[in-house]
């Protein structure tokens, strides 16, 4: 017997299904397929359906389209909710930077994944220029202000239990605590690299070359509209001094601008 589905992705809760159809249908060997159509290739997905199938000695993966199963929680899955998808292939789509684009679109509004898409731009550029991790930059610029939206109640909420401490800074920099338990909560993103560059995203209190390519990357993306071109210079020759460099013009602005010291 042949089950098709879109499996993008597959989650936890479609293996569960057809694990139960193997038996309803008592079938000894059940093989699935992935159909054409998909926001990931169909290679890709594939892919991943053949990891995720993989302990299971009587599901099997085939190219020949059969019955139409319709999948489960995979739209929540492109949200974010990584840990909905099946087990085996969590760590695959993070690794992989699958969906951010998707995730991105819809966890912001559509001017804020547009300045994310440009800090992640900037961050794989820089990353390429100083030979550091391509994909881990253009993880940490596109999801660094995931929780951007989320309200300050919330925020607030979430503060209060994982990270007491930060409620004292301005509720404007919140985003950049909240994004990283959200991450670990829905995405199931663990990397410490990528965590602590959004961590220090606003403040620019971050000491890694990845915190300087975040917070540098922020600053100076192309939609931020002044010419930043002493900037970058200075970021592709020195990241840790063009971070303390955009740091002290950012404050010398903030005091011109609001006559606070930061
Ligand atoms: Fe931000
Ligand atoms: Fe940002």
């Amino acid at each position: 017997m042949i089950i098709s589905g879109s499996f993008d992705p597959v989650s936890e809760r479609d293996l569960e299904a057809l694990k139960q159809i193997r038996r309803r249908q008592h079938v000894r060997d059940l093989y699935v397929s992935v159909l054409p159509e998909g926001i990931l290739s169909c290679g890709r997905r594939k892919k991943l359906l053949e990891k995720a199938l993989k302990p299971y000695a009587h599901l099997h993966v085939c190219d020949e389209t059969g019955e139409v199963m319709e999948s489960i929680d995979e739209e929540k899955i492109r949200s974010g909710q990584f840990h909905l998808a099946a087990r085996g292939i969590q760590k695959d789509l993070i690794e992989n930077n699958d969906y951010l684009d998707h995730i991105v679109g819809q966890m912001c509004k559509p001017s804020r994944a547009a300045h994310s898409r440009r800090v992640a731009e900037v961050c794989v550029h820089l990353a390429e220029v100083h030979h550091l991790d391509v994909k881990k930059a253009y993880r940490m610029g596109m999801l660094h202000d995931i929780t951007k939206r989320m309200s300050d109640e919330e925020g607030e909420r979430i503060l209060k239990f994982h990270d007491p401490d930060r409620l004292a800074v301005n509720p404007k920099v919140w985003h950049s605590f909240t994004a990283v338990y959200w991450l670990k909560e829905n995405m199931g993103l663990y990397d410490r690299t990528v965590l602590n560059a959004i961590y220090h995203h606003t403040l620019g209190d971050g000491s890694s070359p990845y915190d300087h390519i975040l917070y540098i990357a922020d600053k100076i993306e192309p939609g931020r509209g002044y010419d930043v071109s002493r900037q970058m210079a200075a970021a592709e020759k020195d990241l840790a001094a063009a971070a303390e460099m955009i740091l002290e013009e950012s404050r010398a602005y903030i005091l011109e601008k609001e006559g606070i010291h930061v």
